[in-house]
């Protein structure tokens, strides 16, 4: 029997099984540095592959409050030279145009837009999804074999530039999500101490 992740609509699914190499891949997730994201990146049927896996994410109402924009090396390298004229017209500081590196190093970026609005759900709980979808995205992308790296940054909250991103009235960042692979081995980082954040009730 061929194998299939693919159901149709109402269609029963299967129960979930123990998969160690699942927990695992959880386990051992990192971000890379979105500056050492270099080559390989995911082709084009990958990347299709990332965003049906994220966009498989809890999302109250059905709404699907959020889009994609799938971003080469050619678009982002034009968003930072306009980018670095906006920093120069609003007198930003230098740093802002330093992070621009983080913009342009990966193979591929997935720009997560939150189209949230008022509605039959909270705007909040529509927002929340759209980080879900980031968060699948970044594990679909370690799934496939690559680092990803989660990146905001100032153009994400700066007015003047969410144009340049094509965001239109009300839409969001919700993150930049660039993928590829790390160029240096990453490095586990300080994790909260779990018992001491939770509580648990009988
Ligand atoms: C919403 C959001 C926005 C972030 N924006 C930035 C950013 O602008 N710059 C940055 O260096 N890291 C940013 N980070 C953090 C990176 O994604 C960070 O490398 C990551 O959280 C490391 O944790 P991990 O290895 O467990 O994935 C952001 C994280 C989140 C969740």
């Amino acid at each position: 029997m061929t194998l299939t992740d693919r159901f149709d609509l109402g269609e029963p699914m299967p129960a979930p099984t123990a998969s160690p190499e699942h927990e695992r891949r959880l386990a051992l997730r990192r971000s890379a540095p979105a500056q050492d994201l270099t080559k390989p990146g995911p082709s084009p049927a990958q990347i299709q592959r990332i965003l049906s896996l994220g966009a498989r994410s809890p999302d109250h109402g059905k709404l699907f409050p959020w889009r994609f924009v799938v971003m080469g090396p050619q678009s982002r390298a034009d968003l930072a030279e306009k980018l670095k004229a906006l920093v120069a017209q609003k007198g930003l500081s230098p740093k802002s145009v330093a992070v621009l590196a983080k913009l342009t190093a990966a193979p591929v970026s997935i720009l997560v837009v939150s189209t949230a609005a008022p509605g039959p759900k909270p705007v909040w709980e529509q927002e929340l999804s759209s980080g879900a979808v980031c968060m699948n995205i970044e594990h679909a992308a370690d799934a496939l074999g690559f680092s990803a790296s989660w990146i905001t940054d100032w153009y994400s909250y700066d007015e003047d530039a969410l144009p340049l991103l094509g965001l239109t009235a009300g839409e969001k960042v919700a993150g930049f999500i660039h993928i590829g692979t790390a160029s240096e081995p990453l490095l586990e980082r300080v994790r909260p101490d779990v018992a001491a954040i939770t509580t648990t009730l009988p």
